[in-house]
């Protein structure tokens, strides 16, 4: 069954053809993606749905590398950045499309206490960002692709070893990444411990709803679902204050052109890199917290999480990377909205804890939804 759906959906569609439409799917496609040094394989799925938008998965850091979706006049474009090889993916990435873990964002010193005793993190510089110097996301995942009742699914495990970049605990993970028919790409996570340990996970995806070579994405309109966020430090580790948005540059409570106010954000380099909080705390469902439009396409990105937090980002380090079809990716070429617990959390009692115990589970569920209007 799954041969043949992957077969009638490469008779029908040939990979990653920019004639991409409906009537393709919903289906599922499977080939490799090049090896890694140690000669291990990787594979790319393709997840299609039955309006022809196409969400690709590598099992190289469960790396989403194109999310193909149609304008307000039904053309499709590639709406992430990436690469066209794993080499790619391999040299120099920033952590495009990938799963940050086990704890996304930033650690303070690279360091941490849990039940007494003090772990250092790998790759601290000095703080530790997106879990160290080998995270998540330079890890091979195992992946295996079925249809379910939601769509075509790619659902991806890896387990981290106790003590891995220094964190406590063997840490048994599952991603699943499914493409539904209303054009959502929704990510299950789920992680389970036997050791008391920190936990943090988001997806990494940098978007551009002009399509991935669109240039700037300034002129979006972004609205947010939050009139709080937490202020950093110089070095971008939280202050620990909870503070209103309400007359900052950090007011997308109602929809603002991205650009508008860029400028007085700050940053070194400048521009947004902040955890926006919510108050979706421990929600049930996934709740809609961030829309972003593209007025010339008129693309529209919604994103629907269970977390309370989201990192806006604005591609603020991006200018050295030359990414598919050549593309040079610079400065504010692309956002991210990783939805999350707070940065530093294992640091700070007082945020929504990232600690998980024997016994329990860790779940978080975002959804990234296109449409056009
Ligand atoms: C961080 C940025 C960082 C980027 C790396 C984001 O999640 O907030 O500060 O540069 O990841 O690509």
């Amino acid at each position: 069954m799954r041969r043949l759906l992957s077969l009638l959906a490469a008779l029908a569609s040939p990979f990653f053809a920019s004639a991409a439409g409906p009537g393709t799917g919903p289906a599922f496609e499977e080939a490799p993606f090049g090896k890694l040094p140690d000669g291990s394989a990787v594979t790319r799925y393709t997840l299609v749905n039955k309006n022809g938008v196409r969400v690709s998965v590598m099992t190289y850091g469960g790396t989403v590398t194109h999310f193909e979706a149609p304008d307000k006049a039904g053309k499709f474009a590639d709406i992430v950045l990436g690469f066209d090889d794993l080499k790619g993916y391999l040299d120099a990435s920033p952590y495009f499309g990938c799963i940050t873990g086990r704890v996304a964002n930033r650690i303070a010193n690279a360091k941490f206490k849990l039940d007494g005793k003090e772990y250092t993190v790998t790759g601290g510089n000095p703080h530790a960002l997106h879990g160290g110097a080998k995270g998540f996301d330079k890890r091979l995942w195992k992946a295996e692709a079925s249809m379910t009742a939601d769509g075509p699914s790619v659902k991806m495990t890896y387990t981290s070893k106790d003590g891995e970049e220094g964190f406590p605990g063997n840490l048994a993970t599952t991603v699943t990444y499914t493409l539904q028919s209303d054009n959502g790409l929704r990510i299950d996570y789920l992680a389970t411990t036997d050791k008391a340990t920190v936990v943090n996970l988001t997806n990494h995806s940098y978007f551009n709803l002009a399509g991935h070579s669109g240039g700037e994405i300034l002129g979006h309109t972004l609205q947010l679902v939050a009139d709080q966020y937490t202020p950093g430090d110089a070095t971008m580790i939280p202050t620990g204050k909870i503070a209103p948005v309400a007359g900052t540059p950090f007011d997308f409570t109602k929809p603002t052109v991205i650009g508008t106010r860029l400028k007085e954000a700050g940053g070194d380099p400048v521009g947004y890199d902040l955890n926006f909080v919510h108050g979706t705390k421990n929600a049930a469902s996934a709740k809609l917290v961030a829309t972003v439009t593209e007025p010339k396409s008129g693309r529209v990105l919604e994103v629907l999480t269970t977390e309370p937090g989201v990192q806006f980002y604005t591609g603020n380090f991006l200018g050295k990377e030359v990414g598919k079809g050549g593309t040079a990716y610079k400065q504010y070429h692309a956002f991210c909205l990783e939805a999350q617990h707070f940065p530093d959390s294992p640091n700070r009692p007082e945020f929504p804890t990232t600690t998980l115990k024997p016994g329990e589970e860790y779940r978080q569920t975002t959804i990234y939804r296109v449409s056009a209007k």
